[in-house]
């Protein structure tokens, strides 16, 4: 059977980019910026009912992140984008191993020539350890991903209370896909 993924169908395949940049908390400098290269790949994995009322498409995802110059890895996460065709609403899910997972939604918005998903959560969306509330507490994440053609930006923030502050820690890339 054909899986209607909508929104998310242009997602599906490998995207590569190099031209990441990444800021995040220093508990010395007031930031550390990290330029990055990265690998998405996104696989389309069916749809699943809930409650016997909701029906999701999902698209589950993995991605590498490793730093320019010395190429060591500085980021790693997995989750899904997941696609309510009857509510029009979309939600991202990730998990990473600083033990931080969050879910988010919002919406897709699509024309001709490119698809935008727009997904936002307060910390009610946000599952973490002891130690990261106590210690590097994430609030909130905002993503915003669109695609043109076989181009991939994003840009996300991830609001962290860390060292005494607010930090704003936000990451952005464009991707290409290769397959
Ligand atoms: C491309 C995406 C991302 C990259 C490249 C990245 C990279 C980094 C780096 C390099 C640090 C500093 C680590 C250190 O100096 O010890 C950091 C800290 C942190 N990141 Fe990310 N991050 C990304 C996305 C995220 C996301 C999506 C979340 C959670 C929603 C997150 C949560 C955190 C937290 C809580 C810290 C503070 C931990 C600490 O510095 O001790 N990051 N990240």
């Amino acid at each position: 059977m054909d899986i209607d993924y909508g929104p998310l169908t242009k997602l599906i395949g490998t995207w590569k980019g190099d031209k990441g940049t990444d800021i995040a908390p220093d508990p010395d400098e007031e930031k550390e910026v990290n330029a990055f290269y990265e690998t998405i790949v996104y696989t389309g994995i069916g749809t699943v009912t809930n409650a016997e009322e909701q029906t999701l498409a999902a698209v589950h995802y993995v991605l590498n992140v490793n730093r320019i110059g010395d190429n060591a890895p500085i980021h790693h996460q997995t989750g899904y984008w997941m696609w309510d065709k009857e509510n029009d609403e979309v939600t991202f899910s990730l998990a990473i191993p600083r033990a931080v997972c969050v879910v988010a939604s919002g919406k897709a918005v699509e024309n001709e020539q490119s698809t935008s998903l727009e997904v936002t959560t307060d910390i009610s969306g946000v599952v973490q350890t002891e130690f990261m509330s106590k210690k590097a507490k994430t609030t909130s994440f905002t993503k915003s991903l669109k695609i043109t053609g076989d181009t991939l930006h994003y840009f996300e923030t991830t609001m962290v209370d860390i060292y005494g502050k607010s930090f704003e820690h936000t990451d952005e890339n464009t991707l290409n896909r290769v397959k």
